[in-house]
């Protein structure tokens, strides 16, 4: 069980990668994303999600250099547009994104929305980047098992990370254990479900008994489900408090409790079912 902000989870190919992060979906390009995540740097956070497709991946690139911190400590992930998908266009998009982050290397690319047709082509272009020491660890989102066994019958190398939403109301429990079954890594996004959960009267009930935030309950569930999580907030006041979840645990019965509120409900598109 991770004991602090830099506890990493070991991927399968070796590669550590840090249980909690900072999403900037929605975050603004320019002063709001340099600011959150400078903010979230000073607070010891190592991992920082961001994707082409959030449009703010040069404000990313330009917090991280001001913050002064050392590349190796932290862990950068970005994904793979759509419209980009397919092997020369993912290389092309792949250095677009480097290029704005100003960085020499990604520590997570991955394959934002499994488009049909495109992205066995979009895995071979991952694999290769990989290969080329451009990226330390590949993976995919929004995949399904059905998407995940598809790929993995082409695939010359097995995805590390399967990013998808995950919160208590959308539980996974059979993504959840097929990831865990191929050593696939599950990262939850909108793991606040952007923020619906937090007046849950169950998770307000046991946040009130360990004098801890809603929010910080549904987080510390996700760790000691073994879900990486990146909560994403744009206030210092909250980059700060949604990651001070190492200091109490959850019981086996809150964890049941906080289980059995799992209705199947997205906030998100169904990857089976989306027009982007
Ligand atoms: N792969 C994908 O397809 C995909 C899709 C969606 C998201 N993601 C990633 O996952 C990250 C997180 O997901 P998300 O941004 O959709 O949703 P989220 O993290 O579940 O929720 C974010 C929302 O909750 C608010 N919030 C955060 N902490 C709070 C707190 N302690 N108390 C009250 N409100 C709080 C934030 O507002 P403030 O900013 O005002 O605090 C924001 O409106 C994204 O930023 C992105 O990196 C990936």
């Amino acid at each position: 069980m991770p004991t602090s902000l830099q506890d990493t989870t070991t991927l399968h190919n070796g590669v550590k990668m840090p249980w909690f992060g900072l999403g900037v979906f929605k975050v603004e390009e320019g002063d709001e994303v340099i600011q959150s995540v400078k903010a979230a740097i000073a607070n010891g956070y190592k991992s920082i999600d961001t994707a082409a497709a959030y449009q703010n991946e040069e404000g990313v690139g330009q917090a991280i250099k001001e913050s002064g911190i050392a590349r190796e400590d932290l862990f950068v992930t970005s994904k793979v547009w759509n419209a980009d998908q397919g092997y020369d266009s993912t290389i092309e998009a792949f250095e677009t994104s480097l290029n704005k982050l100003g960085l020499e290397y990604l520590d997570l690319y991955l394959i934002h929305w499994p488009v049909e047709g495109k992205y066995k082509d979009t895995w071979k272009a991952m694999e290769k980047l990989y290969k080329d020491g451009r990226i330390k660890a590949i993976g995919v989102s929004n995949f399904h098992v059905h998407h995940l066994e598809d790929l993995l019958q082409d695939a010359e190398i097995k995805p590390m990370v399967n990013q998808v939403e995950f919160h208590p109301h959308l539980a996974q429990k059979e993504l959840r254990d097929f990831c865990k079954k191929q050593d696939i890594q599950l990262e939850a996004w909108s793991p606040l479900k952007q923020g619906q959960l937090l007046e849950d009267p169950v998770i307000n009930e046991i946040a009130e008994k360990h004098s801890k935030s809603a929010a910080q309950v549904i987080l510390r569930w996700d760790l000691q489900s073994g879900v990486v999580t990146i909560p994403k907030s744009a206030k210092e006041h909250r980059i700060k408090s949604n990651a001070d979840i190492f200091d109490f645990e959850l019981s086996a019965e809150d964890m049941e409790k906080i289980d059995g509120l799992n209705k199947d409900e997205r906030v998100g598109p169904d990857p089976d079912n989306f027009d982007f």
